[in-house]
Parts: structure tokens; sequence; C-alpha cells
């Protein structure tokens, strides 16, 4: 490590929540490493498969752990602290990383951080990458934090004070993506594949069903269903109908759920007079959300935030951005902590 470097506190973050097993180590927010090991097997299955997320993790923690401290280019004996995903996510997979964390940090006896996933994403904004100017966002902030488990409008007054002001009554964000796409036979995750079909495509083709739901809670269930009823009836009448117009029905879908997400973020922001905004979670990698967000946020006068697409799927640089603020308060995890499955920030 560079001599610069010993005076900032190294964070070693792990990330398990899911179908990523990630490691990365920062020098204060500075990012050193970031690795993360894909599940593919889950592909098969049309989902992730919970008993065969955590094999995996199992089977990847090891070697992806090692190979982020020696891209850091540091000894392991420098790191701090280490911070890891305590939940929300899949059980199993979550005590693959939580009970690594807990044992490799006990046995450099140096302090473990918990780290909720959700307030993760959110910070995401705040790890910075050596030689790039980087603007943060200012408290408070609204983020739009949309991934495959969550669809939430987060109010953030500080680094781990944040209230979700809306979020989902059923299927997240990218679920509608990734179930629609199963509708069209993509392959699993969706999301991406209906993102590159739509950019060849006419968003205007095809109506799907907007929700009418009350202040800033988000619904996706109706648009999936008169997703599947439309499709069902043409292809009735035309058998290849998804094969002949798969642009267009992607870049509809996709302007729908961009509709319904910005709709609601825009009242947010009026209601609570903010113009600080911020998106986050996997379906920010959606390049017509990020233009949607942008081309808004001109309008309305908005500082917009948009992550790196590389922090926007689940990652540990994002879980270690955040142990490095708990650790600045000192705080710290006790080791009989348990992971948690349920969605709380
Ligand atoms: O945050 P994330 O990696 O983890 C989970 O919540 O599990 O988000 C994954 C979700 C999936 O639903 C995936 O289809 C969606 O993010 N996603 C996208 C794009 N990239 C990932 N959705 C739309 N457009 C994309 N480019």
């Amino acid at each position: 490590m560079k001599q610069a470097d010993k005076r900032r506190v190294i964070i070693l973050g792990i990330e398990s929540s899911c179908d990523d097993t990630s490691a990365a180590v920062l020098a204060d927010n500075m990012l050193l490493s970031n690795i993360i090991a894909s599940q593919a097997i889950h592909q098969d299955y049309g989902g992730v498969v919970p008993e065969l997320a955590s094999r995996a993790h199992q089977q990847n923690i090891i070697p992806v752990v090692d190979t982020a401290i020696r891209k850091a280019n540091i000894d392991k004996s420098e790191i701090d602290a280490v911070a890891f995903t305590l939940g929300p996510g899949l059980l199993g997979s979550l005590l693959v990383g939580t009970s690594f964390a807990k044992s490799f940090a006990s046995a450099l006896n140096i302090p473990f951080i918990d780290v909720n996933h959700l307030q993760a994403h959110v910070l995401s904004h705040f790890i910075a990458e050596d030689g790039e100017p980087q603007a943060l966002p200012e408290f408070p902030f609204l983020c739009l934090l949309v991934s495959g488990g969550n669809s939430q409008i987060v109010l953030v007054r500080d680094y781990f004070d944040m209230q979700i002001v809306g979020q989902t009554i059923d299927d997240a964000a990218g679920e509608a993506f990734d179930k629609c796409a199963k509708v069209m036979g993509l392959p699993y995750p969706g999301g991406p594949h209906i993102d590159r079909l739509a950019r060849e495509g006419d968003p205007m083709a095809f109506r799907f069903a907007m929700p009418n739901i009350a202040g800033f809670d988000y619904s996706f269930s109706g648009l999936k269903t008169s997703f599947l009823y439309t499709l069902r009836d043409a292809v009735k009448l035309n058998p290849n109908f998804v094969e002949e117009y798969r642009a267009d029905i992607a870049a509809s879908l996709q302007k729908t759920i961009i509709d319904i997400l910005m709709k609601k973020l825009m009242a947010a922001a009026k209601e609570f007079k903010i113009s600080n905004i911020t998106v986050a979670g996997g379906v920010s990698a959606n390049l017509g959300l990020r233009n949607a967000i942008t081309e808004i946020g001109r309008r309305y006068g908005w500082q917009v935030f948009i992550p790196k697409p590389a922090f926007t799927t689940d990652n540990a640089a994002m879980v270690a951005v955040a142990g490095y603020f708990k650790y600045l308060k000192g705080e710290f995890c006790p080791i009989d902590r348990p992971p948690f499955a349920r969605t709380e920030i």
C-alpha cells in the first residue's frame, strides 16, 4: 500500500445478501478494490434459488475476499474493520457472509460492523475513486431505491437517518421487469434484456395499465397482469407477435415502469421541497430510467446523482462505505447479532 494511505482507515466490505458474492477494500471512502462473483446457475431456473445461492456463496467467499485484498495491494494486517451485510436478504446467503466476516475479524482481533443492505445502496454515491472528481449529494436528499426486491422513495436526512416515504405494496420494479421479460421468453434476469431491446423500440407502441395508488407508494402487480393479458390476446391473433414486436413491447413496458416510478418521485420531491435527488439499486442501471431522471431533473432544477453502473447492482464497495461511516461513529456489531431477512431501513 502507498505510504500516504497508511493513516487512512482500511475497511474490508463483504456482501452476500442474494446471488452476488462480493468483497471490497476501501481506504477511508476511496475504493481500492471491488470484486463480484455473480451466480450464473440461477439462469436455468428463471429466478434465484436460495439453497443454490447459499452453496455458491460458500464456494466463492474465500477466493473473492482473497482477490479483493490482493487487488487492493494491502496486507490483511492493515485492515481496521470488516463491514458486512446483516440484512435484508436471503437468510442462508446472509449467514455465509455474516459468519465469514465475524470469524475473519475475530481472527484478526479487529471490530466488525453490520450494514443494512438498503442503506448501503443509498450510500453508494459516497464511494470515491482515485482520479475521479466527485460531486456528493447534500442532506437532505431523496433516493429512488429500485432493485429486484425493493422499490422505495427514501428521505435521507443524514448517513443513517433514513425514512421510507413510499414503497411498493406488491412487486418491486425489478420484479416487474423480470416477470414481464419471462412472459416474453427472455432469460433471467430480464431487466438488462428489456433495457437493451428498448433502445431499438417505440415506447408509444403499446399501452399497459398504470396503477392508481394514494400517496408515494408503488404497485406493479396491475401492470404485470395487463402486460400478460395484452400479449396473450395478441398472440391468439398472431402467433409471432412477441417475436415480431419484441423491441416495441420492451420499450413500451420500460416506459410504463419509468412513468410509474417518476410520477411518485416528482410528487415526493415537491411535497418535501427537496431538489437533491439520487437513484440506487439494480434497476438504476437502466438507461431509460437514467435518461428520464436526468431530463426531469433538468426541467425541475434538481441536482441528480446517478451511480456508476458497477455500483448499481449488489456490490461490497457500498457495504464498505456504509461501514466506514459507522466506523467513524464507533458503531460496531456484537458477535451474537443475527442476520435478518425482511425489509427495513
Ligand atoms: O439491486 P440488485 O442487483 O439486487 C436485488 O435486488 O436482488 O437488483 C437486481 C434487479 C433485477 O430485477 C434486474 O433485472 C434489475 O435489477 N436490473 C435492471 C437492469 N439491470 C439490472 N432492470 C432494468 N434495466 C437494467 N439495465
